[in-house]
């Protein structure tokens, strides 16, 4: 028998050099909020607004990771995980948001790869998650057309110092949540409620990774991997009505058009700017801005928590609006019409209905979209009620069933030519889950906040496992 001959392997595997990471944000476990010469962020300021964060909580010292970074590698370490995404600070990096670099603050993105890098674990890293200096903000913050070129300016800062290291940046992690959740229903920093303002937001992101991109690929050696990750949804009409289908439609393109378009083809969808055409007239977007936010990057990242059920409106079903982002305004700007239903499901801490079968339809879809385009999921994972039973074990069967499912139809969406290279799990350690708080646990290591004691849960030992074989227990 020749070996051609051999009948192929049963696929149970992820691919060879498939990349296992897990994911955090700097104002989500740093703390160190006023050491060594960081400024506040909009997070520093929301986070004091009452009745903004849950239980007035703030990332003041949340998961001390500033000081506790080495334990936190060993622990990676301990897990086997082949690379971590993490977020730079740009007011430790570039207090106040302008002007040069505070070398302080660099060292401490510096030690920290050091220490990734000496244990064999990939450094990963996302310029903005969210924490925009307060002094940008003051200034007009995302809706003011100079903050994107602000942002280039501070990216050429970060890659200047650290990038002979980190292979693979990221510019933006989920530029929707900063710019519908921030300035249109404003329950994210900054906390503004304007839809014309969050289009505009939106706009100058979107500039701001062009800028960025161009600023990175300036400052970086020619194998460095430039990326953008964004919180796509899957959306699902109701039935196929009309009415229903179009609701598909027009949140389609709010949530997922309205990016893939002006980064993959250079141009806005017609469609979006004609449903938002009484909310604003996109004069924000200057000749030029188009080309500069459509230049090449190297990989696409994809955050999944839940699908999006859309339908028609249905003045004799008044529904809540359940689209698992709180807050009494909507973030979706030209929504009337629209109902936001729950998928069906078991629902996660965060009511948030769990269906892997989402980020299957995702990654197969950006596999037809985006021919060629590596794709990462750079986020995906699951809240709780976790708690430490009195042996000190904490055991999360739910979790561990969560990412077993989305893991599952990560492999599925590989065995059917999506081109998915990496996974990073969301979260590594327990966090500030922003308007949450420390309310909502996604970490697959429990921190005790206040003795900042770590402890691995089942899941943490069950993604070790399956990082070890690079497959899926049965
Ligand atoms: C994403 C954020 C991340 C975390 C998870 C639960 O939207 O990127 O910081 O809060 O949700």
């Amino acid at each position: 028998m020749t070996v051609e001959a051999l009948p192929s392997p049963v696929r149970t595997g992820f691919p060879t050099g498939f990349v296992w990471g897990a994911a955090t944000a700097a104002y989500q476990i740093e703390g160190a909020a006023g050491e060594d010469g960081r400024t506040p962020s909009i997070w520093d300021t929301f986070s004091r607004v009452p009745g903004a964060v849950r239980n007035g909580d703030t990332g003041d010292i949340a998961a001390d990771h500033y000081h506790r970074y080495r334990d936190d590698v060993a622990l990676m370490a301990e897990l086997g995980l082949g690379a971590y995404r993490f977020s730079l600070s740009w007011p430790r990096i570039q207090p106040g948001g302008r002007g040069p670099a505070n070398p302080a603050g660099l060292d401490f993105y510096d030690r920290l790869v050091d220490e990734l890098l000496a244990h064999g674990i990939t450094p990963v890293a996302t310029l903005y998650h969210w924490d925009l200096p307060q002094e940008l903000e003051s200034a007009g913050g995302w809706p003011v057309r100079d903050t994107a070129y602000r942002f280039a300016e501070y990216a050429q800062l970060a890659a200047s110092r650290l990038g002979d290291r980190i292979p693979t940046w990221t510019t933006l992690n989920e530029p929707w949540c900063s710019a519908f959740l921030g300035y249109g229903s404003g329950v994210h920093a900054p906390g503004r409620t304007d839809p014309a303002d969050a289009l505009a937001a939106h706009h100058h992101l979107l500039l701001a990774h062009g800028l960025g991109t161009a600023a990175l690929r300036a400052e970086l050696p020619a194998a460095a991997q430039v990326s953008l990750t964004l919180n796509l949804a899957a959306v699902r009409p109701l039935s196929t009505d009309p009415g229903d289908l179009d609701a598909a439609r027009r949140v389609d393109g709010l949530a997922n058009r309205i990016f893939l378009d002006p980064v993959f083809h250079g141009r806005y969808p017609a469609d979006v700017l004609a449903d938002t055409a009484a909310v604003t007239d996109w004069s924000f977007v200057h000749d030029g801005d188009l080309a500069e936010i459509s230049r090449p990057i190297d990989s696409l990242g994809i955050n999944y928590y839940t699908p999006t059920v859309v339908a028609a409106d249905d003045p004799g079903a008044p529904a809540p609006r359940q689209d698992g982002h709180q807050g009494e305004r909507s973030p979706w700007p030209a929504d009337a019409g629209i109902r936001f239903l729950p998928a069906e499901g078991n629902r996660t801490a965060m009511g948030w209905p769990v269906d892997a079968d989402g980020l299957y339809e995702l990654l197969t879809r950006l596999r037809d979209d985006l021919p060629g385009t590596p794709l990462l999921v750079t986020e995906n994972g699951a809240a709780y009620e976790d708690y430490s039973d009195p042996s000190g074990a904490v055991h999360d069967p739910e979790r561990v069933a969560y990412l077993h499912g989305h893991l599952s139809a990560v492999r599925r969406a590989i065995a059917d030519g999506a081109p998915v290279n990496g996974y990073f799990l969301w979260s590594l350690l327990d966090n500030f889950e922003w308007a949450y708080g420390y309310s909502k646990r996604f970490g697959i290591v429990h921190v005790d906040f206040a003795s900042q004691r770590r402890t691995p849960k089942d899941s943490a030992r069950w993604y070790a496992e399956v990082v070890r074989t690079g497959e899926l227990p049965d």
